[in-house]
């Protein structure tokens, strides 16, 4: 029978669609999945989304609607997203799955029987962000990172899981399997979490029931009380896994979850698989061992400049900002450019570089030279390779090493460095190239043999290519697969299988561009910039009390072209809206963008950078000490980089230039539009 591997991501709240954040990690876990399967293993791939919990019922508030609605809104733009994006998980759960509810309620009665939950008052500081008690060594940690406001005093009955009960066994978890957290590093983190310096008894019970809220499984026979959306949440993996496939080989999350991950959720699990006569002081059992996961796999996060991105920093770059240079371009760069386990700084620039580096000139260029070389000297016919020079067994010995040396790495879940790797070798094919000359050696009767080789040197590399990556980019390696004259899919391969040095199945295709070059300037000049798409003055509503006439009349011969007017909305989602006066200060246009003006607000409250999209109709020096408009509390977003916190109201219709909405000169900065 063949090796099973079940792989989870973590599911996704349902308070905000995906940001790359997410997307990163759920790509991960497939390139892991699929590469798995080309292992010749058996894979159970899970994702799905985490719909309970006070994060969700207050959104679901904020929005006036009921928490299954939001859910149910929500959550389809993961699964469409995963579907965009070529995922290929096996099962998308939900917690609000009357199957998942169930096993929650069964698995809460199996510790309460077994005394490993037990009724009790909690009294002291909660942690609103975490959804989680905290200890007062957290508490400080809080407030020394500025987090005060997000710390409540609490007294509640709550049931609590014996979490200290398990600290022996967990300690040894670490202690002898420390494959069970990677990258080490972050099993330190752990370790100084379960016990600071190598002291015993610091291990608190955790509260797994709240009281305080009712979005959540209702605790069987106690219904005041729903079940503590981690304990909800985390049992997703057992619950939606696949009958034969327990327990988890790999499961991939963010490092800000590894303490769920890789304290509670193992403790629960000792608590559901142990037997009455286990000794919990006394060695862990490997029967239990066995029925732990096998790794938990964090990763870092994705930064914009320093901050981690996230919904609440309002600074978070959407998937649709990379998938418009195709799915496969954005599964790449995240591979490519993280190291699992590191954090890294996103840049829109970066992003496109990458692609053009490795993916237009690298490998795109190498395929079209290689096809194209193939056609004009060998009507596509992949010669054999018969006398090598000393140069030619350089580059064979790189080749048969290249796919043991990615093989290894992606093992490892290293795909950064074995993409790396396999990168290197590219490049030093172009060398290859270079050297031998294979134009010059086409017109040399004598050096045929040559030319052969130095063709089929290239072929292969670009085989074992497309065999390696088509685990991260489907669809180009299948591309470049069939364009080399290989029958079926690629992702049907074995690596265990390939043969470097196999001959070609048939004469090679016509070259067909693998990717192709993004004009970094074009793009830049089109602002398309994260987030929401659109500009600022596109999306400003309108606001008929201080609107003014445009102070240029739209020339008679130009019908206006006036959007139709959006639904009815009730006073009170107008009223969610701060409209304030502003005055700018500074203004200055944004490098490489057409449209956009950074400025300096005065709001007579505080003084904010905003950015607008209003560069072809004002110039900078016009702006300073204007009033204007401005949406207060619009969530914070960065556009080409920067952090623009707010934005300015401006009036047109679809073809016209913005014209900046401007109260009257007497208006003071702060004074609120109503
Ligand atoms: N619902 C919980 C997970 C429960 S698992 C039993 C949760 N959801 S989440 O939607 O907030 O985040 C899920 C994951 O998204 C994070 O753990 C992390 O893996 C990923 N990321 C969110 N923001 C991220 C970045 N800025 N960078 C990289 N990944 C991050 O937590």
């Amino acid at each position: 029978m063949s090796q099973r591997f079940y792989i989870t991501t973590p599911i996704y709240y349902v308070n905000d669609k995906p940001h790359i954040g997410h997307t990163y990690t759920t790509v991960l876990a497939d390139v892991i999945a699929r590469h798995r399967r080309m292992l010749g293993e058996e894979v159970y791939f899970l994702t799905g989304t985490d719909e309970h919990g006070q994060k969700i019922e207050k959104t679901a508030a904020a929005r006036g609607m009921t928490p299954q609605a939001l859910a149910d809104e929500v959550m389809p733009n993961f699964r469409k997203l995963w579907e965009r994006m070529e995922i290929t998980h096996d099962y998308f759960v939900r917690t609000t799955d009357a199957a998942h509810k169930a096993v929650i309620q069964e698995r809460f009665l199996q510790l309460l029987a077994s005394s490993d939950i037990y009724k009790a008052t909690y009294k002291g500081l909660y942690s609103v962000s975490d959804e989680a008690y905290v200890t007062e060594t957290q508490a400080k940690e809080m407030q020394a990172q500025g987090l005060a406001h997000q710390l409540v005093e609490l007294e509640e009955e709550s049931y609590f899981f014996r979490l200290a009960r398990y600290e022996n066994w967990l300690i040894q978890l670490y202690e002898q399997y420390p494959e069970f957290v990677q990258p080490e590093f972050r099993l330190n983190e752990v370790k100084q979490f379960v016990s600071p310096g190598g002291e015993r008894g610091f291990l608190q019970d955790l509260s797994i029931s709240r009281t305080s809220i009712t979005w959540g499984i209702p605790v069987p026979g106690d219904a005041r009380h729903v079940v503590y959306v981690w304990f909800d949440a985390l049992l997703n993996y057992l619950s939606a896994c696949r009958e034969g496939f327990w327990p988890p080989t790999v499961q991939v999350v963010g490092k800000d979850i590894l303490r769920f991950h890789a304290i509670y959720w193992p403790a629960f699990l000792m608590a559901m698989f142990r037997e009455a006569g286990d000794d919990l002081d006394g060695p862990l059992p490997a029967r239990i061992r066995e029925q732990l996961p096998h790794t938990i796999l964090a990763h870092g996060w994705w930064l914009m400049g320093e901050d981690k991105m996230s919904k609440s920093k309002g600074n978070v770059v959407r998937p649709e900002e990379l998938l418009r240079f195709g799915n496969d371009a954005a599964r790449f760069f995240f591979m490519r450019e993280m190291q699992v386990g590191l954090d890294r700084s996103f840049s829109f620039e970066g992003f496109m570089d990458r692609l053009n580096a490795d993916l237009a000139n690298g490998l795109g260029n190498l395929a079209s030279r290689t096809l194209s070389m193939l056609q004009r000297y060998r009507k596509g016919v992949v010669p054999a390779a018969e006398v090598l020079d000393a140069q030619d067994r350089e580059v064979l010995e790189a080749g048969r090493a290249v796919a043991p040396a990615y093989l290894a790495k992606a093992a490892a879940s290293d795909f950064q460095g074995a993409l790396d790797l396999l990168w290197t070798y590219l490049r030093h094919l172009d060398g290859y190239i270079v050297k031998a000359e294979p134009w010059k050696l086409a017109k040399d009767p004598a050096a045929q043999a040559k030319l052969d080789t130095v063709l089929c040197q290239l072929y292969r590399a670009l085989r074992v290519t497309a065999v390696l990556v088509a685990p991260v980019m489907p669809d180009l390696a299948q591309q470049l697969w069939t364009g080399l004259g290989q029958s079926g899919r690629v992702a049907d391969q074995r690596f265990a299988n390939f043969q470097y040095e196999a001959p070609a199945d048939a004469p090679v295709a016509e070259p067909t561009p693998l990717f192709q070059r993004i004009d970094k300037e074009a793009v830049m000049q089109e602002d398309q910039v994260p987030a929401a798409g659109a500009t600022a003055y596109e999306v400003a509503p309108a606001v008929p009390e201080v609107a003014q006439p445009a102070p240029e009349p739209a020339p008679e011969e130009t019908p206006l072209d006036l959007p139709p007017v959006k639904d009815v909305i009730e006073y009170d989602t107008f009223a969610l809206m701060d409209l304030r006066v502003g005055q700018v200060l500074t203004a200055e246009r944004v490098p490489k963008s057409k449209k956009l003006i950074k400025m300096t607000v005065d709001m007579g409250f505080e003084t904010r950078t905003i950015l607008g999209g209003i560069g072809t109709a004002y110039a900078p020096e016009d702006l300073v000490n204007r009033k204007v408009v401005v949406v207060a509390n619009l969530a914070p977003r960065a556009l080409m980089g920067t952090m623009s916190h707010g934005m300015l109201l401006a009036a047109s219709d679809n073809n016209s230039k913005p014209y900046l909405v401007a109260p009257p000169d007497d208006a003071k900065p702060g004074f609120v539009v109503r």
